[in-house]
Order: C-alpha cells, then sequence, then structure tokens
C-alpha cells in the first residue's frame, strides 16, 4: 500500500488532532427547509461523506435573514435552529470527521427572492460584475454593526449544537469578501476608503468571533477562514492585497486558513507573467498555521503532491460529491475503485438531492465529469435519471 502522507494526522493550530489531512470544502445543497432547518435529504448526503475526511465544512449557513443568499440554505439566524444543526453536527462526528459549520452572509450576490420586499444590500449601491446582477441598497452603520454581532450568535449556536467550530466565509465574492473589495465597497465611512479600511468589516467579524469563543472558554473551539485571492475586475482584489489581508488574520487566534482556488496549483489569473503557485505565497505570510487549499482536486497523486509540499489540508469538493468513499478506497489500496464521473443513474446511490443537480450541471459543469450529458433535462427536476 502506498504510504501517502495526506492520511496521516496533524494538528491545528489550537492544537486539535484532524485525523488525516483530506477536508471535505463546503458544498451548497440547497436543500434546507424554507426554515432553514435540514432536511433528511441534507442529513443522508453529509452521512455519506463523512466517513473518510478529517475535517466536513459544512455548506454555508446564514447568520441573519438579511444574510440570507438563496432557497434552500441552512439556517444559524435564531436558537430555534439549533435543534436541526445539532442533527447536522452529530451526523458528520458520528462518522468519525470533525464538523465546521460555514458561516456567511450574502450581500449583493443573493438572490433578491429570499430578501426581504426583494431588496438585496451589500457595501455600496454597486452591483456584481456578472451580466444581470441586481444593484444592492448600501448597508446602514446599524446593519453592518449588527451583522458582525449576528456572526457571533451564529458561532455560539455552531457551538451550542455540537459543532467543532466554525469557518468565516470571506471567499467567493460574498459580503466579507465585498467589504474588502474596491469593486463593491466605495464607502467613506468607517468601512471603506483605504485597503486597510476595507480590511475592517473582515476582522471585526472575525474578532467577535474569537470573542464569542473566549466567552464560551473553550480554545479547542476552531475558527476557521476562508479567502480568495483574486477578482477578475479591473478594479478589485489582487493577490497582493489578498495575502496582505492574510497577514491580519493570521495575527488572530485562528485554526486553519483556507484558500479557495479554481485549480489548487495555479498561479495568479490576473497576473500572467507571475509564476509563483498561490499556495507558496500564502504558506510564506501564515507563520505556521495549517493551510487548506481547494481548486479541482481529483487524485491521489494531486493530493500528495499538494500536501508534499507543505499545504496541510487539501479540501476535495466535486470529488467527493462523484466518490463519497474517496479517502476509504485510497485506505484500502482500491485505488482503482475510484470514481472520477458521475453518472446521472447514481443520484439517488450517491445522496445528491434534486435542487443540487441543476447547480451541478450548469455553474459548477466545468471541472466536473459527466459520464453523459443526455439524460439531463434541467425543466423537469423529477426526471432526473435514478
Ligand atoms: C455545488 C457546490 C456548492 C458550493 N458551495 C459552497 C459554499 O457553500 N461555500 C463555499 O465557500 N464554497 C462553496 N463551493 C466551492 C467549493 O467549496 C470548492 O471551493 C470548489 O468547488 C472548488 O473545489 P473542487 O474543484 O474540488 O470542487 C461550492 C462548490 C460546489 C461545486
Amino acid at each position: 500500500m502506498t504510504q501517502y502522507k495526506f492520511l496521516e494526522s496533524f494538528k491545528l493550530a489550537n492544537g486539535v488532532t484532524v485525523r488525516n489531512r483530506v477536508i471535505m470544502p463546503p458544498t451548497t445543497l440547497r436543500s434546507s427547509y424554507a426554515t432553514g432547518a435540514v432536511t433528511d435529504a441534507e442529513l443522508r448526503y453529509y452521512q455519506l461523506r463523512s466517513g473518510g475526511p478529517g475535517m466536513v465544512i459544512t455548506e454555508m449557513a446564514y447568520v441573519s435573514g438579511l444574510g440570507k443568499t438563496y432557497v434552500g440554505q441552512i439556517g444559524a439566524d435564531s436558537d430555534r435552529q439549533i435543534t436541526s444543526l445539532h442533527k447536522l453536527a452529530q451526523t458528520i462526528k458520528a462518522e468519525g470527521a470533525l464538523a465546521v459549520l460555514q458561516l456567511s452572509f450574502g450581500g449583493r450576490i443573493a438572490q433578491p427572492a429570499v430578501m426581504p420586499h426583494e431588496e438585496i444590500v451589500g457595501p455600496s449601491a454597486l452591483p456584481g460584475h456578472q451580466p444581470g446582477m441586481h444593484t444592492p441598497r448600501a448597508m446602514t452603520d446599524a446593519e453592518i454593526r449588527q451583522s458582525i454581532l449576528d456572526f457571533g450568535q451564529a458561532t455560539r449556536r455552531a457551538y451550542e449544537a455540537g459543532f467543532d467550530g466554525v469557518e468565516l466565509h470571506g471567499a467567493n465574492m460574498y459580503l466579507m469578501q465585498q467589504f474588502f473589495s474596491a469593486h463593491a465597497n466605495q464607502r467613506t465611512d468607517a468601512w471603506g476608503g483605504s485597503e486597510s479600511e476595507r480590511m475592517n468589516y473582515g476582522l471585526a467579524v472575525l474578532d467577535e468571533v474569537i470573542r464569542i469563543r473566549d466567552e464560551i472558554t473553550d480554545e479547542r473551539f476552531i475558527i476557521g477562514y476562508r479567502q480568495s485571492s483574486e477578482e477578475p475586475t479591473e478594479i478589485g482584489i489582487r493577490h497582493s492585497d489578498a495575502l496582505r489581508m492574510a497577514k491580519e488574520i493570521v495575527k488572530r487566534p485562528i485554526a486553519y486558513f483556507h484558500l479557495s482556488l479554481k485549480d489548487a496549483f495555479q498561479t495568479p489569473f490576473m497576473d500572467k507573467t507571475d509564476l509563483e503557485p498561490l499556495y507558496v505565497k500564502y504558506q510564506r505570510v501564515l507563520g505556521g498555521i495549517p493551510l487548506f487549499v481547494a481548486g479541482l482536486l481529483r487524485t491521489p497523486t494531486q493530493v500528495e503532491e499538494l500536501v508534499q509540499h507543505g499545504v496541510a489540508g487539501a479540501a476535495i469538493g466535486r470529488e467527493l460529491i462523484v466518490d463519497p468513499n474517496w479517502v476509504q478506497k485510497v485506505q484500502n489500496s482500491d485505488e482503482k475503485g475510484i470514481r472520477y464521473a458521475l453518472s446521472p443513474s447514481d443520484m439517488m446511490l450517491l445522496g445528491i438531492p434534486d435542487p443540487l443537480v441543476p447547480w451541478l450541471m450548469t455553474r459548477f459543469k466545468k471541472g466536473l465529469v459527466v459520464s453523459t450529458d443526455e439524460a439531463f433535462d434541467l425543466t423537469v427536476p423529477w426526471q432526473y435519471y435514478r
């Protein structure tokens, strides 16, 4: 059997042991009840995938009604959600993985349909860069301060529900990233202006979450921070900006830092002259805080290469959707048994909830191998192959 380093345990910065270096990154299922409570379909999905990875980070949960992003999202916005969150935490932990709840606030990329009066909010009244995106209302100072407290209260709920920790969604164009981006944030108050002022929101959220963890007095409660390193717009975040913010983040007691990339080995896409992989740049600034990296990791060879280069955790997203037993197959010297293509006939077997299918076949299709395109009629959900 190959002695892969990624199958060995490691320690997070707060001393918690993770049983191996495979991380399941957040994967939104869009399958919760309208109240934000988790459904049995979601529990089954997580149960099937928690037997192998060292840590399972859940899909993003909204911290308040104003922070909701899409229909079918998990809620962490009130104490009424604790029972539902407890089921999710227990389902993951029963299979041996650490359970981490991702917390998010959608901001200007939210679906208007889930917002009060269909009005989305953001740092400034500036729409996202993709065609057809809606213009948000600029948040008031009071709303901004309340949202920071909401992240803290959602953290307390995660703890009370039995999660091992939380991850702050500072990546993928969600509100925490929007505040850092000059493309989204043109404020002139305490929350915008210079680069360091644009960092204020993300750092204030992190400080509040750390304050709550101190109140709980459980240092083993994990706090992770997820970041994207670049934006594709002319005005927007460049990797050097993101690295400066990462430096500020790791001055705080976080347990790990999670880099969200399209390809884990990529170099900066907004600076084609720079040929150094982004994960190497992050390793230099993180000062020993464990780094997780996500992006198109599929084979044991790729995962091992990343880990051999000193990356603490390899986050495998779509490949764990396609093969929930990826880790067990490697552990059992059964690499030939790993499946790399998603067959429409296996949706039920893989516990993939119906609302995830159109999402996978559109926005997340690039990089996902599907055995046949012909079986999908996205307009008639109940006709997905079984
Ligand atoms: C269906 C789907 C839903 C996702 N939902 C989230 C999410 O809730 N939060 C998040 O930070 N990233 C989310 N992501 C991004 C993944 O965590 C991961 O970074 C991305 O898929 C790249 O890894 P991969 O190439 O291994 O899939 C999602 C990805 C997919 C495919």
